[in-house]
Order: structure tokens, then sequence, then C-alpha cells
């Protein structure tokens, strides 16, 4: 389904994060959201999942969830994976999946979902707190999988990960999109990461987007080249 953001303000009491933020996820596409630290990357996850007020638009496929509670969105077809994944430490990789199929409990995709994760398929029992890093953000990814949704929001999936676990994750959201038609908005600080794999990608800076484009439109603007590699090779070819 496609996931639309127009004209977005919003952040914490007096502090205004998102200035009028617009951006498009089409069905079955994938769009990485990168910044600096500060930009509002998170602010927006949250203001689209309804955890903080926020003016402005927000629809799937054209009906409008700004402003449905939070507990609501994964029956609108939208799951929020938020950074440093919160997985119910002291839970079981089985529970902390089954909590995510809380909204459709009659029917939860647990094969699927173990499918696209065999380490956590080994793991069951073991509780999510004792996972490693890698294992405990596939049981973030998986557990939001579990409500099935249609559109899937990500707030830097590779934060601490090592190298190969990162490509394994990148490669899953790959997959989802294109065997799926899963919506994917990520945000994402490893750019070379996520530009292997997504459609397109906005640049936010102070809440507001101020450049948007193809990965090789990006990798090559000299805006992303200083903020991300340095002033070393900015311009060059
Ligand atoms: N709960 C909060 N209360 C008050 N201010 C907040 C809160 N959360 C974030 N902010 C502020 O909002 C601004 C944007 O923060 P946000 O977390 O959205 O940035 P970000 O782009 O996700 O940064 P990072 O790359 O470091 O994760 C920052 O100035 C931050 O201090
Ligand atoms: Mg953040």
């Amino acid at each position: 389904m496609t996931l639309e953001v127009a004209n977005l303000t919003a952040g914490y009491g007096p502090l205004k994060v998102l200035h009028g933020l617009s951006c498009s996820v089409p069905t079955g596409s994938m769009l990485a959201v990168v910044g600096a630290n500060g930009a509002g990357k998170s602010t927006l996850l949250r203001a689209i999942n309804g955890l903080i007020p926020a003016s402005g638009e927000v629809t799937l496929d054209g009906e409008s969830i700004l402003g449905v509670p939070t507990e609501r969105m994964a029956r609108r077809g939208l799951a929020h994976v938020p950074e440093n994944r919160l997985v119910f430490p002291g839970l079981s990789v089985r529970d902390n999946l089954v909590l995510g199929a809380w909204s459709n409990p009659r029917n939860p995709p647990l094969d699927e979902t173990l499918a696209l994760f065999p380490r956590l398929a080994t793991r069951l029992s073991q509780a999510a707190g004792s996972l490693s890093g890698g294992e405990q953000q596939m049981l973030a990814l998986g557990r939001a999988l579990m409500s099935r949704p249609r559109a899937i929001i990500l707030d830097e999936p590779s934060i601490g990960l090592a190298p190969k676990i990162v490509i394994e994750i990148m490669d899953v959201l790959a997959r989802l999109r294109d065997s799926g038609g899963l919506s994917i908005l990520l945000v994402e600080q490893n750019l070379s990461a996520a530009f292997r794999v997504v459609d397109r990608a906005i640049v936010v800076a102070h809440g507001r987007v101020v450049l948007e484009g193809s990965p090789e439109e990006l990798m090559s603007a000299p805006e992303v080249r200083q903020a991300y590699f340095g002033g070393l090779d900015a311009g060059s070819p």
C-alpha cells in the first residue's frame, strides 16, 4: 500500500522538529531516509505511527491515518520497528513473535516469519535478551511482520551490527518488497547498505527534505558526499 506523508509538522511540546515534511513510498517500493543526527528522522517515524501529535497529512492508500492511535495502526496495515530493537528481553523468542500478532491473533504468520529468519527458528525458547544484537534486530523485524503489515517503517536497523548481518537484513527487506509488495520506509545512516536495496532516498535536514532522488543521484550529490564521506572526496566522481 502507498504511504504518503504530506506537509507534516510535529515536535515535542514547544519544540518543533518537523517543518512541513513530505515524502511518498509507493506500493512495493523502498525509500531511505537519511540525514544528520537530530535532523528529525526518528521524529518522522513517531509522527507517522501516531506516537506524537502531528499536523499535515499521512495516508495509506489514500486513507488518512493521522491521529489514529498507535495501537490501531497495526490493523490499518502499518508496522513500526523502533530504534534500539525494543524486544521484550525476559520473554522467549516465540512469545515476542506471538505478541507481534496481537492485532490478528487468529492467523499469525509464524512459519513465514521464521522462514525469513532461520536463525530465530532454532532459538524459539531462548530469552530474547540473550540473543545477539543481530538476532534481536531480526526478532524486532520478525515481530513487526507478525501483524501482516502492508507498510513498514524502520529506524536504523543496522545500528551496531556486523556488515554481514546488515546485508542479511537489507536483503530480507528487499525480498519483502519484491515478493510481498510491502512498502518500506527505512531510516538508515549506513548509506552503502541502504542504497544497495532502496528505490529512492530523501535527505532530511532540520525537519525538511533537502534532497530527493535515486541512490545513484544522491551518492553523487556533493551534500551527501560531504556529510557522509567527509570533505576529502567531495566533488570527485
Ligand atoms: N522525547 C523528546 N522530547 C524532546 N525533544 C526530543 C525528543 N525526542 C527527540 N527530541 C529532539 O528532536 C530533535 C530530532 O530528534 P530525532 O530523534 O528525531 O533525530 P534523528 O534524526 O532521529 O537523530 P539520530 O540520527 O541521532 O537518531 C532533536 O533535537 C531531539 O533532541
Ligand atoms: Mg533517530
